[in-house]
């Protein structure tokens, strides 16, 4: 069977995620975390990719996510990721590139799909792959989000595909950025421009 490789690795890992999230995260984050992986199962197997793959990184995308930003920073710099001017000051959204590092480092994931949407699940990226982009748009249009938010772009991915969709969850989340007056990370940035670039 073609995914009993990620099948097997999910249920190996899956109890050990979830008793490691119980203690480092909140109740509130763990629930959005078990909506992020439920949303990228559904979707994984709407659009053919490899459910048990999205459903892991579902479960590890938001490990980091309760760390403060001096652990962050302390981290990133402990595991020499390159750092832009907007993780100084913001550095919050090094949650991402930090789960990543705790879910290779912590959960021996190595598949560059499951790291790369770890990784790319708050900022995105370019040149992102199709289950780097499912996770990407899972953690904007789990259940859990603003229904007017979703909505369109659950309709988009229906009708238009998956790159229109991340490029409009993009957009929606570039315009709360923009509007809260906050700064826009390159990643964003050039991951946009990629995906216009992939879509025209
Ligand atoms: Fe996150
Ligand atoms: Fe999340």
């Amino acid at each position: 069977m073609p995914n009993q490789k990620s099948k097997n690795q999910l249920q190996k890992l899956k109890p050990r995620i979830i008793s490691w999230l119980k203690e480092n995260i909140t109740q509130k984050r763990f629930n959005h975390i078990v909506r992020v992986s439920k949303t990228a199962k559904k979707y994984a197997k709407k659009l053919k990719l490899d459910q048990y793959k999205a459903e892991l990184a579902g479960w590890l995308h938001d490990c980091a996510k309760e760390m403060t930003n001096q652990q962050l920073l302390r981290l990133a710099r402990k595991k020499r990721i390159k750092l832009d001017e907007v993780d100084f000051i913001n550095p919050h959204v090094l949650h991402a590139r930090v789960s990543a590092v705790i879910a290779k480092e912590k959960f021996g994931i190595r598949d560059p799909d499951i790291l790369g949407g770890i990784r790319c699940h708050t900022l995105a990226e370019p040149n992102m792959s199709k289950p780097v982009m499912l996770l990407y748009l899972a953690d904007a249009i789990e259940p859990g989000r603003d229904k007017k938010w979703i909505q369109p772009v659950i309709k988009t991915l229906k009708n238009e595909g998956l790159e229109k969709a991340v490029l409009q969850a993009m957009d929606q989340k570039l315009s709360e950025v923009i509007k809260k007056g906050r700064a826009i990370h390159p990643f964003t940035i050039n991951a946009r421009n990629w995906l216009i670039e992939k879509i025209m």
